[in-house]
């Protein structure tokens, strides 16, 4: 009886490693590769901030745009900068405020206990997925102080009420991966449904 619970492990061990290096493809698409060219005089502004940017100086991986910095408290240079050359800043995906662009979390009031973790299982690859790499090599590079001072600054941040809009409805719309490996409305769905269905969990800033 022992010897076939150990078989069943060993049987067992090839699945277990399978479901954690890859995630479902619906949960972790990959999407088109390589970024879309920037260009560096298509001005950018975004209604209630002063600020302005460019198409290039807005992507920045090392000092991204913060259209509200009067809507957060000082930034922990790791998160407003990076480090050169491998932490890009985490404000480029978490956006300033924690919140996130969809394609990559919603870190705003995790616990920092929480956070520092997730980091030290990017780093040491136990946490893995189609779209893990870019946190793996992120982690790798941070140090212990850094970690805490992210993981500190995220936990006091409140999510955004309203960044996210969640729209029961029976069916879901359609929906393609596009740029930034982002999920949208596909635009024949768009089209042809009610507005309600079609801002499906729309992000609104
Ligand atoms: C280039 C984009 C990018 C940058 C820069 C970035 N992240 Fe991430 N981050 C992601 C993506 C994509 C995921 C989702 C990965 C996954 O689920 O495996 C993620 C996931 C996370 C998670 C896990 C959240 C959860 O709910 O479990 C934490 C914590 C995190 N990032 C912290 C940071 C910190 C701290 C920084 C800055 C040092 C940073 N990230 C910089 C894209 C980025």
């Amino acid at each position: 009886m022992r010897k076939l619970i150990w078989l069943l492990a060993f049987a067992c061990l090839p699945t277990v490693a399978v479901a954690q290096n890859a995630g479902p493809d619906w949960a972790y698409p990959v999407g088109p590769q390589g970024a879309p060219p920037r260009d560096a005089n298509k001005i950018l502004k975004v209604p209630g901030s002063d600020k302005q940017y460019n198409e290039v100086s807005a992507n920045d991986a090392f000092g991204p745009a913060d259209w509200f910095p009067n809507e957060h408290a000082p930034m922990p240079t790791v998160v407003a900068t990076g480090k050169k050359p491998d932490v890009r800043a985490c404000s480029l995906c978490h956006l300033t405020t924690g919140d996130g662009h969809p394609e990559s979390a919603n870190v705003a009031g995790l616990s920092a206990a929480y956070i520092q973790r997730a980091l030290r299982e990017f780093a040491n690859g136990r946490r893995k997925n189609n779209r893990s790499p870019v946190m793996a090599t992120i982690a790798k590079a941070m140090t212990p102080d850094e970690m805490r001072e992210a993981g500190e600054y995220f936990a006091a941040r409140k999510p955004a009420a309203g960044y996210t809009k969640v729209v029961e409805a029976a069916e879901v719309p359609k929906s393609f991966i596009g740029e930034g490996a982002m999920r949208f409305v596909s635009p024949a769905t768009r089209r042809s449904r009610s507005a309600a269905a079609s801002s499906w969990c729309r992000r609104t800033r």
